[in-house]
């Protein structure tokens, strides 16, 4: 499992601030999901993954401790119960609405907390370069980008979101770029298996 570096996570950290809105169902155990899920995203993080089975909640245990999650002895448990109970493919609460969202939703949900922060990343929306090329909205998201990007002020990177499905993706870059682009066409670009810095040779020029 890849690791995120420090800045990464700090800038991980926004997505807490945009957290207000969002809540937990009360039940014993979610003041542990609180404590433990909220250091390094948002709440909304941990409800758009709501439907998952044990296996599904269990796999996510087992990524965030790759990515640095310490869950005391015992905890573990409780929490997973937790989770299960109230987030899972069975449980009463009513189904997120990212699980049938529109693009713009998505983005919100995934790209907007540092996209729409001009000193974390640069603005995506309304851009006409992404209709001519969308293919490179998808390679960002699934190989990342790296280096200085011309005729703007940003020279960091990007790190891919491994953990976004092909719909998602295609969702998403339809609504930046305003043409359609398909589950078909996503998984075509996954197959290039490009470095964040090569992304970055094939960026459309406004
Ligand atoms: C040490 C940092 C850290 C902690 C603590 C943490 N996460 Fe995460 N989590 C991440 C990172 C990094 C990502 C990937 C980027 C993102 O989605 O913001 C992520 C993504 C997710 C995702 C969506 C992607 C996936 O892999 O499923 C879910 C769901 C999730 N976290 C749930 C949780 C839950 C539940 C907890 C508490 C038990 C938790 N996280 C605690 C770092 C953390
Ligand atoms: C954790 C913060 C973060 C998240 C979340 C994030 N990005 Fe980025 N993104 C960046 C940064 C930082 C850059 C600038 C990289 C550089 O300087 O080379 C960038 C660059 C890009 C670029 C290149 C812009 C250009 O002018 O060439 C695209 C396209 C992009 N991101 C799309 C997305 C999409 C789509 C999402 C959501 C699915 C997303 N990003 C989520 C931080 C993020």
């Amino acid at each position: 499992m890849k690791r995120f570096s420090p800045a990464a996570l700090a800038r991980l950290g926004v997505l807490l601030s945009l957290a207000a809105a969002a809540a937990l169902p009360p039940a014993p155990g979610a003041e542990l999901v609180y404590r433990h899920c909220t250091g390094c995203h948002a709440i909304t993080t941990v409800l758009a993954a709501r439907g998952l089975d044990r296996p599904g909640w269990s796999a996510v245990l087992d990524r965030m401790e790759g990515y640095g999650l310490a869950l005391p002895k015992g905890e573990r448990t409780r929490l997973l119960d937790y989770l299960i109970a109230r987030l899972g493919s069975r449980s009463s609460t009513p189904a997120a609405p990212a699980a049938d969202a529109g693009g713009e939703t998505l983005y919100r949900e995934h790209c907007a907390a540092c996209h729409e922060n001009p000193n974390r990343a640069p603005p995506l929306v309304g851009r006409p370069e992404w209709g001519e090329h969308p293919e490179y909205l998808a390679q960002v998201v699934v190989f990342g980008v790296s280096g200085p990007l011309p005729g703007t002020s940003y020279a960091g990177a990007m790190e891919p979101l491994p953990y976004l499905d092909d719909a998602t993706v295609a969702r998403i870059v339809g609504y930046l770029a305003g043409v359609p682009f398909t589950v078909e066409d996503v998984a075509r670009e996954r197959t290039r298996g490009w470095t964040p810095s090569l992304v970055r040779l094939f960026r459309p020029l406004p």
